[in-house]
């Protein structure tokens, strides 16, 4: 029994280009189901809208045509509760501690003092950040402050963990351990993940499905399943599966990418 927990119907984002008038078609139409509690990746050529899906999910920008339902619910114009958004940049604020940039968001809800530190603290043993407490943003590596973003995000207890690209500023070796991080959180949580990754490997070894984009205006092209157990870890990319999937991933793409390489050429 799967339970459907975000559903897109037909949705497409255009953009009023400036000053000229027109219009950058820049997602769509697009149908996606994510289901209660899986691991949803989505990889797509740059450019082709994979960050303005994220906000049309996220209910940061409202889709120009089209229906998206959060729970059943259709998302207005703001973030509904229950869901997490990290993003790419460093979002930390440097004149804060660990400790104040994680509790943030928590003062805004009616919580109890000893609930908002008892929150806290498991974000901050979750994302093995206990020893930087009371450190600042600028005495950490680039991957300690990506997860002192999620740290942030996790103390809010989404139930739907929106990510665009997390990881990209981070080296390959990071990368691959902070994508073990956000497995383990999301076995712990029981959230459901949608990470967007420029990555092929990130996507196949850390989803239970992918979804390939096609240049912009950004569509689903294929969705490939990758049978991983829920208990798994990078050591998945030692399988012949992880090579299979990566190779179909890249075949959707290849064709793909050269267009939106062609477009960006004939846009400078
Ligand atoms: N606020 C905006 N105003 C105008 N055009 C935008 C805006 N945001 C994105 N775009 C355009 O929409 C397209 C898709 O962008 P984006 O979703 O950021 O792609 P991706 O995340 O896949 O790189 C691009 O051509 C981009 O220039
Ligand atoms: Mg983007």
């Amino acid at each position: 029994m799967t339970n459907v927990h975000v559903s897109l119907k037909n949705v497409t984002k255009q953009f009023q280009r400036e000053g000229s008038g027109g219009v950058v078609h820049a997602l769509g139409p697009l149908d996606l189901e994510l289901r209660s509690g899986e691991f949803f990746a989505v990889v797509g050529p740059s450019g082709c809208g994979k960050s303005s899906l994220l906000e049309v999910i996220a209910g940061l920008s409202p889709p120009t045509q089209g229906e998206v339902l959060f729970e059943g619910k259709s998302i207005g114009g703001r973030v509904p509760d229950g869901i997490g958004v990290v993003f790419q940049e460093d979002a930390s604020f440097p004149w804060l501690t660990v400790a104040d940039n994680i509790v943030l968001g928590l003062r805004k809800i009616p919580i109890s003092n000893e609930e908002r530190q008892a929150r806290v603290d498991r974000a901050i043993a979750m994302m093995g950040l206990k020893e930087f407490t009371n450190a600042y943003p600028a005495q950490l590596s680039g991957g300690m402050r990506q997860r002192v973003c999620i740290a942030r995000t996790l103390v809010m207890a989404p139930r739907l963990i929106l990510l665009d690209e997390p990881f990209g500023a981070l080296d390959q070796q990071t990368r691959l351990l902070m994508g073990e991080e956000v497995l383990k959180l999301w076995r712990q949580t029981g959230a459901t993940i949608f990470l967007i990754t420029h990555a092929l490997d990130e996507a196949a070894m850390l989803a239970d499905r992918i979804g390939v984009m096609s240049a912009r205006p950004g569509r689903l092209m294929d969705v490939i399943e990758t049978g991983w157990p829920r208990e798994r870890d990078s050591r998945v990319v030692e399988s012949p599966a992880f090579g299979e999937i990566t190779a179909r991933l890249w075949k959707s793409l290849r064709a793909e990418s050269i267009k939106a390489i062609g477009k960006a050429d004939a846009a400078s």
